[in-house]
């Protein structure tokens, strides 16, 4: 695996992988990798001749009470899992490669950046929109893997890609859970034994949404309201937003006959989770 900390190393790079005609996939992360960026890398190899990836904790996506100083780092360790999955490339830029004193341009998709994980954390999206338009610019890869669980993240980056014209396809790629079914996090391993247990509430909750919706019910409100009473029921769990949205434009749907976003971010103690599950119209 070739590592880079510069911009202008990497894009060399993958200039000549688009020379010799071979296609580019590409995975950002932030580190601390689990299964669910692994699935992410695999996927990426099975569509494309080589892959690269990014590794860069990005200040400007974490709010001033956030989490971006205690974020994992697990660097050597995330290097050997990228070796053993035959990744070609690696990015790891420092904080003043990707955001030189000076730098003020940003990318922003309007109205969407505010919907979910955008209206509880004010400027993250921003700054996730920003980085990766700046990743893009980079690498220019023929395909960028996402996975699901970040599913607002999803649709802010389909419309920047969208509305800039970005020459690249977005691949989103299914969230990868546990045995007991808790979604795949870097933050997950912020959880105390206990608090880990409480955080099954979000896959026990979406799962009795998908039976509810498999028996009949179509009005939003009332799966909404069940829903929420189940998370309510939980103890150590604060409920941030339960919703259940069109899965483009992230607005709130009233019947789930269409297809659906079915969204859910809670507190588990100090730390916040997100999970989501994904109806096919006429489920
Ligand atoms: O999903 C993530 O890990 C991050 O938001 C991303 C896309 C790497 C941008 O920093």
């Amino acid at each position: 695996m070739q590592f880079f900390e510069t911009s202008r190393q990497i894009q060399a790079a993958c200039r000549e992988v688009r020379r010799e005609g071979r296609t580019l996939g590409f995975v950002p992360t932030m580190g601390a990798l689990h299964e669910g960026h692994l699935s992410l890398v695999r996927i990426a190899r099975s569509q494309c001749d080589t892959v690269a990836v990014s590794i860069f904790v990005n200040p400007l996506q974490f709010g001033p009470a956030e989490d971006f100083s205690r974020y994992p780092r697990t660097f050597d360790e995330d290097c050997r899992k990228l070796v053993a999955e035959g990744v070609e490339l690696l990015f790891a830029p420092g904080t003043e490669e990707m955001y030189p004193t000076g730098a003020c341009t940003t990318v922003y998709v309007e109205g969407l950046s505010e919907k979910l994980d955008g209206k509880s954390r004010p400027g993250h999206f921003r700054g996730v929109s920003t980085v990766v338009a700046k990743l893009f610019e980079i690498v220019h890869p023929d395909r960028a893997f996402f996975g699901q669980k970040d599913a607002a993240q999803v649709a802010v980056l389909r419309k920047m890609v969208s509305d800039l014209n970005m020459d690249v396809e977005i691949v989103v790629c299914p969230i990868v859970r546990e045995a007991d079914g808790l979604a795949m996090s870097s933050r997950n391993r912020y959880l105390s034994p206990e608090e880990r247990r409480h955080a099954l509430v979000l896959y026990r909750t979406l799962s009795c949404v998908r039976d509810l919706v498999s028996r009949g019910e179509r009005d939003a409100s009332k799966v909404i309201a069940t829903a929420a009473e189940v998370i309510a029921n939980e103890p150590g769990v604060r409920l941030d937003y339960f919703a259940i949205v069109n899965p483009d434009t992230l607005d709130p749907v009233s019947d789930v006959s269409q297809a659906a976003l079915v969204a859910v971010a809670a507190w588990v103690g100090n730390t916040r989770l997100i999970d989501n599950l994904l109806l096919p119209a006429n489920s």
